[in-house]
């Protein structure tokens, strides 16, 4: 086990090249699985969840070989599994996309059930009931879920929440169906979009991603080549923001898209710091104590609540005080436990966080209850006077490249050593 040691009192300052999208390559890459070729997909972010997305799907059959530390060459001519082993995909959520894109390429598969972060309750009805929409017959039972369909027809699906992971999903398993699948409700995150491109790059004909009706035209089957570049991921491009501000830093934040991030600029500006669009990269900087806010977390192009945690610290340490609602995941508050470990105000209860702001934090040892909770405590560890020992940090490498090489070189005093 390895845990971060982080020196505080660095502003933060130079630039940082954001990686491709986790929630956008986790997606993809499961759906090569419905493609009979060979495809090379880069700016893939080097993360622990892509490390095991492609150990699942080399289990099923496919061929991959690793080009450069951000690109794959995958080969899935060959696939012949129809079981995802248990201990692989309970170890994060994305796993779920391996039933969608093994429905839509042989009709059958077996996974358990997909497991990570602990955010409260995360069920997956929506998904099952588009399945089911289309044609499957879907059971769960011994930690497990299995799904066939002797074929699947396209039909209309009405989303009753808003759920990113139920709509790509679904968005996978209609692509070969017979007939047209519109989904109503849909999620609209830049990853949904960057599915649909990938989908569409490789034959498939979907319309509106990015809205919330998307319309999947099935086709009889896709293209035996391509390759495809990832989306850069607008969280850790988010994460950096708060970073430069909670730091009273000035980065420039490169390879990223400016609109994906037009809800975090947005709050950025309201607490007083400043964000300047550059076209492909942006500066973000900050010279004094951020203002109290309130945010909501709201899906896309709402506050995202993969954010919440890293803006918390931001606000911990705001003039006056702020109130964060979480409208998504029932536990997203467990980091302010170690944030009030170094000396931050704030009470949680339920879906509400009363965010009493001090004037610094104090190091100690915290630990990362999930992997965006490591990111902000990761950011107040750099804020704050003295040491933080970093600990659970298996959870950062989830979702994060090289994370302490990006921040040492905008001058954070982190090293990675062993506990
Ligand atoms: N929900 C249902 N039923 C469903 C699916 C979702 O009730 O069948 C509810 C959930 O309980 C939640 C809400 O709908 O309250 C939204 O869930 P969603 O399905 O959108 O979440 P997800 O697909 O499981 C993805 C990201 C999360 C991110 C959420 C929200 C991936 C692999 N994960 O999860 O990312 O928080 O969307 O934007 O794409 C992270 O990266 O740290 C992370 C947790």
């Amino acid at each position: 086990m390895e845990k971060l040691v982080i020196t505080g009192g660095t502003r933060l300052k130079g630039e940082v090249v954001i990686s491709g999208a986790k929630n956008a390559a986790v997606a993809i890459l499961p759906a090569t699985l419905l493609l009979n070729g060979i495809y090379t997909i880069s700016n893939l972010p080097n993360i622990s969840d892509v490390k095991i997305t492609c150990d699942i799907l080399q289990d099923f059959g496919a061929k991959i070989t690793w080009n450069s530390r951000n690109e794959i060459v995958i080969d899935t001519r060959e696939i012949d599994g129809r079981e995802a082993p248990i201990d692989k995909t309970s170890k994060f959520r994305a796993s779920y996309y391996m039933i969608g894109a093994m429905l839509g390429r042989c009709g059958q598969i077996e996974v358990g059930l997909p497991g990570g972060c602990n955010l409260g309750a995360r069920p997956i009805d929506q998904h099952i009931k588009g399945f089911e929409a289309l044609g499957a017959k879907v059971d769960i039972g011994q930690g497990k879920i299995s799904a066939k369909a002797k074929k699947l027809t396209g039909t209309s699906i009405y989303m009753d929440v808003v759920s990113v992971g139920a709509t790509i999903n679904v968005m996978i398993a209609s692509v070969l169906a017979e007939g047209t699948t519109t989904i109503d409700n849909a999620a609209k995150e830049p990853h949904i979009v960057d599915v649909a491109n990938f989908l569409n790059t490789m034959g498939a004909d979907i319309r509106g991603a990015g809205t919330d009706v998307i319309k999947i035209n099935g086709v009889k089957e896709l293209k035996h080549e391509g390759c495809y570049s990832i989306v850069p991921d607008q969280i850790e491009a988010g994460t950096f923001m708060a970073a430069a501000i909670a730091t009273k830093g000035d980065i420039l934040i490169k390879n990223c898209i400016p609109e994906h991030l037009d809800c975090i600029t947005a709050k950025i500006v309201e607490i007083g710091g400043h964000v300047e669009d550059l076209g492909d990269s942006i500066r973000v900087w900050n010279n004094k104590r951020p203002n109290k806010a309130n945010i909501k977390t709201l899906p896309y192009p709402g506050f995202p609540t993969d954010m919440q945690p890293q803006m918390g610290v931001v606000l911990s340490i705001a003039d006056g005080t702020s109130i964060i609602n979480e409208s998504i995941w029932e536990s997203r508050f467990q980091y302010t436990n170690e944030l009030n470990n170094m000396g931050a105000h704030i009470t949680a209860q339920g879906k509400t966080a009363i965010v009493e702001g001090v004037k610094e934090l104090l190091g100690a040892p915290v630990y990362a209850s999930d992997l965006r909770a490591g990111a902000a405590l990761l950011i107040a560890g750099i804020i704050a006077k003295g040491t933080t020992e970093l600990y659970n940090i298996n959870h950062i490498d989830r979702g994060y490249e090289q994370i302490e090489e990006k921040f040492r070189k905008l001058g954070a005093n982190i090293l990675r050593v062993n506990e």
